[in-house]
């Protein structure tokens, strides 16, 4: 029997990267699956890759009208929401002195702000749907402490762990558990901008912390998407009912608490 066998799924942010595995792994278990991006031509290619049970959805998180837009969206295509998976974010990094209001401002609308209201409008279409739902918001380790030049993504991020604590508490009685994945390095294509930006602030040559943070990880290697999916299958099914408020580290050891 598969996991989520007819469960309707929206993962912002799954145009590529994490999100993406996991609209795979999604509709390896029997769910149909909503690749919601800002991105949409690269959306309609990955859910044309997946295959029928995916399909392309443009959603820009930072904007409430494109948020509503997409959950209606898969409600008249899947008559219904079961599952949200907060995904899409935005990593940027400078020391504190260099940090801008843009960035701080671009940062916490998409990865905090986007989260919450996203989460807000998935919760409404559940309530309203009356058997529950799943929604599970990607944190970080980096919303487990600071790092030096990484304040403010860092920020970002144990805002939504703490989000996933308070929506978890006040939307279990809808029978919806709410419950994040705090993973540690994963080797995407954000990382191609996250290596990039330690070059240029550690005046580092391109591709040496994507090396040394994988080399640190006690697992021994950067995470794969894949990786997480077991994680991400879990906490949609109804094997986690019980769960609530929860952030999981998925990291290879990075992390301990
Ligand atoms: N890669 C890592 O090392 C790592 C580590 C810890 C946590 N995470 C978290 O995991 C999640 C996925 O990371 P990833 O590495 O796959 O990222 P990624 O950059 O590869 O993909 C992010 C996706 O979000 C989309 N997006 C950007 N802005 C958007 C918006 N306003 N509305 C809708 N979609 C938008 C992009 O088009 C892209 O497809 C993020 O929340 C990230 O913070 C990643």
């Amino acid at each position: 029997m598969k996991r989520l066998e007819g469960k309707s799924a929206l993962i912002t942010g799954s145009a590529r990267g994490i999100g993406r595995a996991f609209a795979e792994a999604y509709v390896a278990e029997g769910a149909i699956v909503a690749i919601a991006d800002i991105n949409l031509e690269r959306a309609q290619q990955t859910a044309s890759q997946i295959g029928s049970s995916a399909y392309a959805v443009e959603m820009d998180v930072t904007d409430q009208v494109s948020i509503d837009a997409a959950i209606a969206a898969v409600v008249v295509k899947t008559g219904g929401l079961d599952i949200l998976v907060n995904n899409a974010a935005l990593f940027d990094l400078a020391p504190i002195v260099e940090i801008t209001r843009k960035s701080f401002d671009t940062l916490f609308s998409i990865n905090v702000a986007g989260a919450l209201f996203t989460m807000q409008a998935a919760a409404k279409q559940m309530i309203a749907q009356g058997r529950g739902g799943k929604i599970i918001n990607m944190a970080s380790q980096a919303g487990r402490r600071g790092e030096p030049l990484v304040a403010v993504y860092c920020a970002t991020k144990a805002a939504v762990i703490s989000f996933t604590q308070s929506a978890g508490l006040d939307l279990i009685k809808h029978g919806i558990n709410v419950n994040g994945i705090a993973p540690g390095v994963v080797d995407s294509e954000m990382w191609d901008q996250v290596d990039a930006l330690f070059a240029k602030y550690e005046n580092r040559p391109l591709g040496e912390k994507r090396r040394l943070v994988g080399e640190a990880v006690p697992y021994g290697r950067m995470g794969q998407a894949e990786d997480l999916c077991g994680m991400a299958i879990f906490l949609a099914s109804s094997e986690s009912n019980y769960i609530v408020s929860q952030t999981y580290n998925v990291d290879g050891g990075n992390w301990m608490s």
